[in-house]
């Protein structure tokens, strides 16, 4: 069953399409209006939202679609039901899932119960791959590209999660660099700058002065403390304020940087900034929805397919096979010889994740 758990799960192609799709959308909402006729999204939020959750539901009942919502403090999780049997028993009850939950992995594990398809809306500070989806598109308006742009991002990238999904999807593209804007205790986890940036031969600079940065940036991305995940709640108290966009230290920036920020913002972006040409982040939100849109419809689409085609998330090469003898598609009656290409470029068979020559 396809679900998105990470952004990395869509192909740079699948983006596109998501893409064109949203703004097929805004230009001929018509055209959707029946789409999802018949069909429920299920909403499972066990931490607050405003507008993943809200986007998603409004996103819904614009393809004619109903929605089932239930928070945390409601469900039967509260007397310790699993997320892996909850999300087996709303595959009853629904066609599609967003679930929103504090735990990293668990909406994968939602994912691998389920009978329906999965949408990671935010998994603890681990990933947020829809937001991502509002982000891309936010840049493909305002900058006509995804390639060779100086990227900031700034405040706390140790567990903002939608900075981590960001990172994941613009590591693909050429030519993007890095820098990244925070006091030392919130800096990026080493893993996404490893395995994620470096893997894929981008550069990365690690700073702690907004001002400094901002005349290079052609995009910045500015985030929120996350207050939720400290264990101190002193040290939230000393880093909240580390950093505050205002008009005047946009002065240093360039006249096309485009300023983002997934919202909710608190204190790091001074209300006077809004009416910048430069800041994006109500954009964002409009943007998101539509690309909740064209997700739903991709999802619901591909779980209608019939089940041999649903195994096919990797590509056929041309006469190749797995090289691994003990893979299962040299046994296993009518399984296609499926490859993907992983975040590294390495092509790495479906079933058994063995790399081809
Ligand atoms: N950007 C975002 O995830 O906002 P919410 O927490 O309000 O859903």
């Amino acid at each position: 069953m396809r679900s998105l758990i990470d952004i990395l799960d869509l192909s740079i192609t699948e983006l596109d399409e998501l893409m064109n799709t949203a703004i097929d959308i805004e230009q001929h909402p018509e055209r959707y209006r029946s789409a999802c006729a018949g069909k429920k999204l299920a909403t499972l939020f066990f931490e607050p939202s405003t507008r993943t959750r809200l986007s998603f539901e409004a996103a819904m009942y614009e393809l004619g679609g109903n929605v089932l919502t239930m928070s945390g403090e409601s469900s039967s999780t509260t007397k310790g039901e699993s997320i892996a049997d909850t999300a087996k028993v709303i595959s009853c009850y629904a066609d599609i899932i967003a679930i929103r939950h504090p735990k990293e992995g668990s909406a994968l594990v939602a994912a691998k119960n389920a009978r329906i398809p999965i949408i990671n809306a935010g998994d603890g500070g681990h990933c947020h791959p829809t937001q991502t989806l509002a982000d891309l598109l936010t840049i493909r308006r305002e900058k006509g590209r995804f390639e060779f742009l100086t990227v900031g991002l700034c405040g706390d990238l140790k567990y903002g999660r939608t900075v981590h999904s960001l990172i994941e999807a613009l590591s693909r593209y050429e030519g993007i660099r890095f820098v990244l804007i925070s006091p030392k205790e919130l800096r990026l986890p080493e893993y996404v700058k490893t395995e994620i940036i470096e893997k894929n031969g981008l550069s990365f600079s690690e700073v702690s002065s907004l001002e400094d940065a901002l005349p290079e940036l052609d995009l910045l991305y500015m985030t929120r403390i996350q207050r939720e995940r400290f264990d101190s709640l002193e040290t939230y108290e000393r880093l909240k304020d580390s950093y505050i966009l205002t008009p005047e230290k946009l002065t240093l920036a360039r006249e096309d940087c485009c300023i983002l920020h997934p919202l909710p913002r608190v204190n790091e972006i001074s209300v006077a900034v809004d009416d910048d040409p430069r800041a994006c982040y109500f954009k964002q939100v409009e943007n998101g929805k539509r690309m909740r849109m064209a997700l739903i419809l991709k999802l619901l689409r591909e779980a209608e397919k019939p089940e041999k085609e649903k195994l096919g998330e990797g590509f056929l090469l041309e006469g190749r096979h797995c090289l691994n003898p003990r893979c299962i598609s040299h046994t296993e009656q009518e399984l296609p010889s499926l490859f993907k290409k992983t975040a590294g470029g390495v092509c790495r068979c479906v079933w058994c994740e063995s790399a081809v020559g």
